[in-house]
């Protein structure tokens, strides 16, 4: 395949003005692997601290002492680096760009004003109890109040656990019991592509879910006003809690191994995990990552398209653009909204010099044609960027010429919720570009790629992606469960964190990412855990078992393709497919929702009673040929009939 790929090289006027060209990139990369301690203690004085580290680098990945700290004698506050320091400069600049579902809808707060503005909201989480320490959760829409949200409770030194508001009740009481959180921020309801989606109403329901009692609190923004049940003396209004506060509240020291947030994702097995994030390595990485990246210069408007639900927006809509000073646009709706041309049509009304989005948005709007860019010209764009999932070379190029107007590079941009920043990644006036390509590591960062059996692969190759030493945006644990981040990340390949994706490196040195090699699919950018799927589905009375594998999907990446035994007393009628979809949604949410469901007599399993999925995943993307070896399936006659009745021929 690359063979034939186009390579767009570092054009000589981007390299002349961006941060970093070839020459300083491999010399600043030699020194970040050479002297992390050297280059690391350099970088951290891009931050404010209150007391200056001295100890720079402690990290271990040894599996009988998984231990990471970054920064760890320093002190310092977050929201007063992204907030505090900035006043005096560019206290009258815009901090966040605020564009609402309505087109006509639309704010603009300067750093000043999101000073005051978080400053009002700690005092009230104060006055409501919450203390240093203590977990916050927020399930709010994409309004500047999240980011305030975040913000105060960074300002207090409370722990923020952001759920993702398309998520489910039960999701989000989940986290709730997880994280032992006595507060949800959320609002009446959001607002997306024009629909109301009911915010406390689904908070109401999670917490008359077993074990949420140790939530006594909910503040609730108005965004509506749409009709929401009241409990008092639990739920209080937003309004009311900030109105009479101060606008001054003094940012709390917190260690630089403090913890700002928790954030759950999935993963293979299992429930999804809270992945703990702390404070200094982690503000560092996201900043550096931001301006290098995105070659991000003072007063440029960048967009990055992702939800702060996700691990994208806090680290590159909050943290990291408002660490660097700079002015991040937040958007509530939907790129279709109310027509295919909203993306475009943002990006002119606010002279957006950078957007950052996911590959499934490209393939949406690519999906409609070239003219679906016809009512922007999009001439204030300077650079693209991409995540969460492979792009495509062909979503790559419309992307490139559409949206781009050909002149803008695309950095595609490697990383995860475990990252919490960008790792493998062209800086855009160092690196040539050859599309489906992340291209090569940022500072700091050292990829490799092993065997089965972990043995480091040389040269151009296929193998497992691994990182071979810490990096200060590293998650540091798994909440209240350090073994299972041991176990999860740490004992496939000792002494190497383990990705849990596939990639390929070309003989230029070109990383590029082929996918999962566990048991996670990537929706539309979204991470999702085959097990959590499979466990809502086994709930279901009428189910006796099920399996779930990713296909390959045009728009959304992988589609969800489910394999169901029924129970001897259920019919396998359409309706039932209906409902167990339903069901699904309504347990995990509407971002889990099941694709394809095909019902199975059988499942292939081994004689141990493991399923093999790379057959059923094999039968789902219509590969029926070379299923490899099945002779060692208990009943290697199922194979025949998942065959015939499969959903794509
Ligand atoms: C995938 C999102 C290919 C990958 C920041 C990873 C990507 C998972 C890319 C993490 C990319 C993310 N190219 N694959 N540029 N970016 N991924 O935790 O499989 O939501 O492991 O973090 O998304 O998803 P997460």
């Amino acid at each position: 395949m690359s063979e034939q790929q186009n390579v767009y090289p570092v054009r000589d006027d981007f390299a002349a003005n961006a941060w970093a060209d070839q020459e300083k990139y491999q010399a600043m990369y030699q020194q970040s692997v050479d002297d992390p301690e050297g280059f690391w203690a350099d970088q951290a004085e891009r931050i404010n601290w209150i007391k200056k580290p001295t100890k720079i680098k402690h990290t271990s990945f040894d599996i009988n002492n998984v231990d990471i700290r970054w920064f760890e004698d320093g002190t310092l506050n977050v929201s007063a680096n992204c907030l505090d320091r900035h006043l005096e400069a560019r206290g009258d600049q815009p901090a966040i760009i605020w564009e609402g579902d309505d087109p006509n809808d639309s704010e603009t707060i300067t750093y000043r004003q999101l000073h005051e503005r978080t400053c009002k909201l700690a005092n009230a989480l104060k006055e409501m109890g919450v203390a240093k320490g203590d977990v916050v959760t927020l399930y709010m829409p994409m309004i500047p109040e999240a980011a305030v949200a975040m913000l105060a409770c960074a300002r207090i030194g409370a722990i923020h656990s952001v759920v993702f508001g398309g998520f489910s009740p039960d999701a989000v009481a989940q986290r709730v019991i997880g994280a032992d959180s006595k507060l949800v921020i959320t609002a009446d309801e959001s607002v997306r592509g024009g629909k109301h989606v009911p915010l406390k109403d689904n908070v109401d329901a999670a917490l008359t879910r077993p074990g949420t009692d140790v939530c006594t609190k909910v503040l609730v923004v108005k965004r509506t006003g749409g009709d929401v049940e009241w409990k008092d003396g639990r739920d209080v209004w937003y309004q009311d809690a900030v109105d009479h506060q101060s606008t001054d509240c003094v940012a709390e020291e917190m260690g630089a191994e403090d913890p700002l947030f928790i954030l759950y994702t999935s993963g293979s097995t299992g429930a999804p995990k809270g992945l703990k994030h702390t404070s200094g390595g982690y503000l560092t990485y996201a900043a550096m990552t931001h301006q290098y990246v995105f070659d991000y210069k003072e007063g440029e408007v960048y967009w990055c398209t992702a939800d702060v639900g996700w691990v994208t927006g806090h680290s590159y809509i909050i943290y990291g653009p408002l660490a660097n000073g700079g002015i991040t646009l937040m958007f509530e709706g939907v790129p279709s909204y109310p027509t295919h041309g909203r993306m475009g049509e943002i990006v002119d009304k606010h002279k957006v010099s950078i957007l950052y989005t996911a590959p499934t948005a490209v393939r949406a709007l690519m999906a409609h044609g070239d003219n679906v860019m016809d009512s922007s010209t999009r001439e204030s764009l300077r650079l693209l960027g991409s995540v969460g999932e492979p792009i495509n070379p062909e979503a790559w190029e419309w992307f490139y010429r559409v949206i781009g107007n050909e002149k803008c590079p695309i950095v595609d941009t490697w990383w995860q919720t475990e990252t919490g920043g960008i790792m493998i990644a062209p800086l855009p006036g160092a690196i040539d570009l050859k599309p489906g390509s992340a291209t090569m590591p940022f500072f700091g960062v050292v990829p490799a790629l092993v065997d089965n059996e972990g043995n480091e692969l040389q040269g151009a190759n296929d193998g497992n992606l691994v990182i071979m030493d810490s990096w200060p945006g590293q998650a540091r644990s798994i909440w209240n469960d350090h073994e299972r981040f041991v176990q999860t990340y740490f004992s496939t390949y000792k002494g190497m964190y383990f990705t849990g994706d596939g990639a390929r490196r070309d003989e230029d040195g070109y990383y590029w990412i082929t996918g999962r090699v566990d048991d996670v699919l990537n929706v539309s950018g979204h991470r999702m855990g085959t097990a959590e799927i499979e466990s809502s589905l086994v709930a279901h009375e009428a189910v006796a078992e099920a399996a779930v594998v990713g296909f390959p999907h045009d728009i959304k990446g992988q589609g969800i393709y489910i394999y169901v035994t029924l129970n001897d007393n259920a019919e396998p009628t359409d309706e039932l497919k209906k409902e167990l979809i339903k069901w699904v949604r309504k347990d995990i949410g509407p971002i889990a929702s099941p694709d394809i469901i095909q019902w199975a007599p059988g499942l292939p399993k081994t004689r141990s009673g493991k399923i093999m999925r790379r057959i059923l995943r094999k039968i789902a993307a219509n590969e029926c040929e070379g299923l490899g070896d099945t002779s060692t399936l208990a009943d290697p006659s199922v194979v025949d009939d998942l065959i015939e009745q499969r959903a794509i021929k």
